[in-house]
């Protein structure tokens, strides 16, 4: 604390990611990275720019990056918006849509940046639990609000929303974006962008950091109708013109446009989920059905407290959040066979001395 603080930065619980530790090599399923490398077309892109051109600025509106994007989602590039990681997506549109009179509506379990942002931001909201299950129900949403925001599939439960909810929700609750944070989707689940020209007011976002395998470069996007898009431009142009760097966008352009490795490396890590699931059942886990690259889990007689430090002293890391409702839980990350492999290895020594 410092006295030159402001009164705002002062009382602000900023968010806590994930641990990304030096002191030795983990096994590292907690902050929901791709356990594959990027695509070899992204690496020779990187590669081949990193020269001369570094000493200009990049393109402000990102061109390339929109046209690669709206080539793959057979969108215009009016309704493509493109950031620096899709937190930054979020906080412009934080900015642009739910600084509202109304509050802003978000699950009591979910993504831990929403409730950072709107504090920061000045932004009412307030929470709407999650079922019994950890599913979202839409139908508990009241439409006297001034915004909502889920992430589909939800984190860090893993569950999914299949689109039948989600379009009754749009069809009552058009006074305020209801935006849909995609960083998942990819794992299972189908994407809200096809309902964009139905609905005025959904916003969808989506990343490259974890189906693309390019948490490193800091690449989201969102896709919605043109003026909301325009509201982010807004927003965005108000704060920082240059908010994607050139390695990112001719990085980015490559990843969108290769379509066969983003499949194959999706297809591998649903793959591995399946059977890690299996095994974990076996060991007497409860598993959350999860639509993601991650999978929330219980076990029936270990606290998650200390399975996540006994865990972390055999070199591996998982996610442990101690907050009400899920403070009994592990978020834990699909990484490679060999890695899910280690993981399973070492909690049967754990539960077997338990
Ligand atoms: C639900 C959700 N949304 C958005 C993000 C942000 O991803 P990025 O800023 O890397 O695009 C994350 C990252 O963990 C997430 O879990």
């Amino acid at each position: 604390m410092s006295k030159y603080w402001s009164e705002l930065i002062r009382w602000l619980a900023p968010y806590v990611p994930g641990e990304q530790p030096k002191d030795r090599k983990y096994v590292k399923l907690n902050t929901n990275e791709n356990p594959y490398p990027p695509s070899p077309a992204v690496l020779e892109v990187i590669r081949k720019h990193t020269g001369q051109d570094l000493r200009l600025y990049p393109d402000p509106n990102g061109d390339i990056l929109k046209t690669a994007i709206s080539d793959y989602f057979q969108v215009g590039k009016d309704n493509v918006f493109v950031g620096n990681g899709s937190d930054e997506v979020l906080a412009f549109a934080f900015l642009a849509f739910f600084k509202q009179a109304k509050p802003l509506l978000y699950p009591d379990i979910t993504y831990s940046f929403f409730p950072v942002y709107s504090n920061f931001f000045g932004i009412e909201a307030a929470t709407v639990p999650l079922n019994s299950d950890f599913q979202i129900d839409l139908a508990d949403y009241p439409t006297d609000n001034g915004g909502i925001i889920f992430p589909n599939p939800n984190a860090p439960t893993g569950r999914l929303l299949h689109l039948e909810p989600i379009e009754a929700l749009l069809q009552r609750n058009n006074a305020s974006v209801v935006l849909v944070d995609e960083a998942y989707i990819d794992f299972g689940g189908a994407s809200c962008i096809p309902l964009i020209n139905q609905y005025p007011n959904l916003l969808v976002t989506q990343t490259l950091s974890k189906s693309r395998s390019l948490a490193g470069l800091r690449i989201g996007y969102a896709i919605g109708p043109a003026e909301l898009i325009e509201g982010l431009e807004r927003a965005k142009n108000c704060f920082n013109s240059y908010t994607l760097d050139r390695l990112a966008l001719v990085a980015g352009t490559a990843a969108m446009y290769d379509r066969d490795y983003f499949e194959n490396t999706c297809r591998a890590i649903m793959a591995t989920r399946e059977w890690v699931v299996r095994e974990l059942e076996q060991l007497d886990f409860e598993v959350v059905p999860s639509a993601a690259n991650f999978i929330f889990i219980r076990h029936r007689n270990c606290q998650a407290e200390e399975l996540f430090s006994e865990l972390r002293q055999r070199g591996v890391l998982v996610r442990y959040f101690k907050l009400p409702r899920i403070d009994n839980y592990l978020r834990v990350t699909i990484g490679t066979d060999g890695e899910m492999q280690e993981l399973i290895r070492q909690l049967q020594v754990i539960l077997s001395v338990h």
